[in-house]
């Protein structure tokens, strides 16, 4: 079982990648592999739209996209895994720009012909459903616990709307508001909540797919 985490934070040692990191060692306490891909670190240029990845080589499992840098080899990754955490603060009230930068080089992930425009993306061959993956989320936000619809609930949408096709239900999701000006003792809360959803995401996979293979 191989869990990744995708982290949209810029700031290495900020709250999201923390929490994000202990839900990768909440997955690997239940015996999961794991891999942190904390995204400033990549080179992920912008999608440019051209439509070569979901137009072209329908019988790839990744499309080709004519964009040289690490996106590639992370989607590469990404396919052979069981599950996934997604995780970002809330800027202007979304994902970053980083995260969202990355989920729309995941389009490749598609196949469309141009009769299909305008409908619901089909997955590729290899990526739908049948792996049984599943994926949570954490979003960090300044405003409080009580505002997380409008800070959190966008950013959820924009991680689901990627799943969506790929058929990856959603486990959990935690939002950690307030954060700037969080206590020690409070963070540590969270990074228990976090802990657990890392170990819940691995043992949820583990359940259904004994349910139903
Ligand atoms: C450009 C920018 C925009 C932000 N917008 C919001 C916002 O809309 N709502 C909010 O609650 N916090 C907002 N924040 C606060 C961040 O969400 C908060 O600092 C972050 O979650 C902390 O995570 P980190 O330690 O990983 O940086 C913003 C911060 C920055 C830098």
């Amino acid at each position: 079982m191989k869990i990744l985490a995708f982290m949209g934070s810029p700031r290495l040692r900020g709250k999201c990648n923390r929490l994000t990191q202990k839900a990768l060692d909440g997955a690997a306490s239940a015996g999961a592999e794991i891999k942190n891909f904390e995204l400033i670190k990549h080179k992920i240029k912008y999608c440019m739209g051209c439509g070569k990845c979901f137009l072209k080589e329908p019988d790839l499992t990744i499309g080709t996209c004519p964009l040289k840098d690490d996106v590639r080899a992370i989607l590469e990754e990404y396919v052979q895994a069981d599950g996934y955490i997604f995780s970002s603060p809330s800027y202007d009230m979304f994902c970053t720009a980083l995260i969202k930068t990355f989920l729309e080089r995941k389009i490749s992930f598609t196949y469309k012909t141009p009769e299909e425009f305008g409908k619901i993306p089909a997955a590729r061959p290899g990526i739908a459903s049948n792996f049984m993956k599943k994926a949570s989320f954490i979003v960090t936000a300044n405003c409080e616990d009580y505002l997380e619809e409008v800070m959190g609930e966008p950013i959820y949408e924009a991680f689901e709307a990627h799943l969506l096709f790929e058929e990856v239900d959603t486990v959990e999701k935690l939002y950690c508001g307030g954060v700037e000006n969080m206590t020690d003792e409070e963070f540590d809360v969270r990074l228990q909540k976090a802990f657990d959803l890392g170990k819940n995401l691995v043992e949820t996979i583990r359940q259904y797919r004994a349910e139903n293979s």
